[in-house]
């Protein structure tokens, strides 16, 4: 068993400070997961040259990979840091933030975009709750084992981070929202609005400059069914395109 744990951790001050990496060693225990770490390291926020400094900021809540708020990259693989064992990661194990959202301090990234383009493609069923509505349409248990996956998508923003089309160049939004398109239109409520979330995937930022490197499903934590997700939905939007063209 090694003596320490060691860690590299990318910092940066404010939004738009420059980064600077800074070095830890904390006593070794087992059955630690970067977030102990993390902790240990606020308890006591000395570096591994004996200099003070300030603890480091992340994100995180469920501390179960249920969220997705502690999302980072650890060793430059994007994943949840609360269920990153020490025990199995190579020393120093390095953390970074998300690359592919704004940093707000040190690890913390703002994710609102992500939240944003759920907006967009209406990801939710749209109920009155102003009186009753009395029981819901039934869902047969194929359909609802088929919708279930995409049900545990948690916004982690693991998808995007892999996404060679994700980026500050284009609009695209990414994987997870087609996939909460694909549950919603396939649920006898949701799909009511299936038209609006289709039209939200035209034009640009839409499913159109998906490049199909199919990254995405390979990193999602929940091994959601992003390339089924990608193939369905973009199987509707053309009929969706069609009908509008031949009215
Ligand atoms: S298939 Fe490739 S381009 Fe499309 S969303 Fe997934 S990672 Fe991005
Ligand atoms: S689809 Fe998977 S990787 Fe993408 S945000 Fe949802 S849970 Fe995370
Ligand atoms: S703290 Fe919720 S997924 Fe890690």
């Amino acid at each position: 068993m090694p003596s320490t744990i060691e860690l590299r951790i990318r910092r940066q001050d404010a939004p738009g400070a420059s980064p600077r990496w800074e070095e830890f060693s904390l006593p070794y225990r087992p059955n630690m997961n970067v977030i102990t770490c993390l902790m240990e390291i606020q308890r006591h926020p000395v570096t591994k040259q004996g200099r003070r400094t300030t603890p480091v900021v992340w994100d995180c809540s469920c501390l179960e990979e249920v969220c997705g708020a502690c999302t980072m990259r650890v060793n430059g693989t994007v994943r949840q840091s609360c269920t990153a064992l020490i025990d199995s990661l190579k020393q120093p194990v390095s953390l970074e933030p998300l690359s592919k959202f704004p940093v707000v301090r040190d690890l913390a990234v703002d994710r609102q975009k992500m939240f944003d383009n759920l907006i967009r493609v209406k990801a939710w069923v749209e109920l009155d709750g102003t009186y009753a509505l009395g029981p819901g349409p039934r869902l047969a248990p194929r359909d609802q084992a088929a919708a279930y996956p995409y049900a545990q998508c948690m916004t982690c923003g693991c998808c995007m981070e892999a996404c060679p089309q994700y980026n500050d160049r284009s609009e695209f939004l990414g994987a997870a929202p087609i996939g909460q398109v694909r549950l919603f239109n396939g649920h006898p409520t949701g799909r009511m609005n299936a038209e609006e979330r289709l039209r939200a995937l035209m034009g640009p930022g839409g499913i159109g400059e998906c490049g199909k490197a199919q990254n995405c499903e390979a990193v999602c934590p929940k091994n959601i069914p992003l390339n089924d997700a990608i193939a369905q939905v973009g199987r509707q939007v053309t009929i969706r395109m069609l009908k509008d063209l031949f009215g």
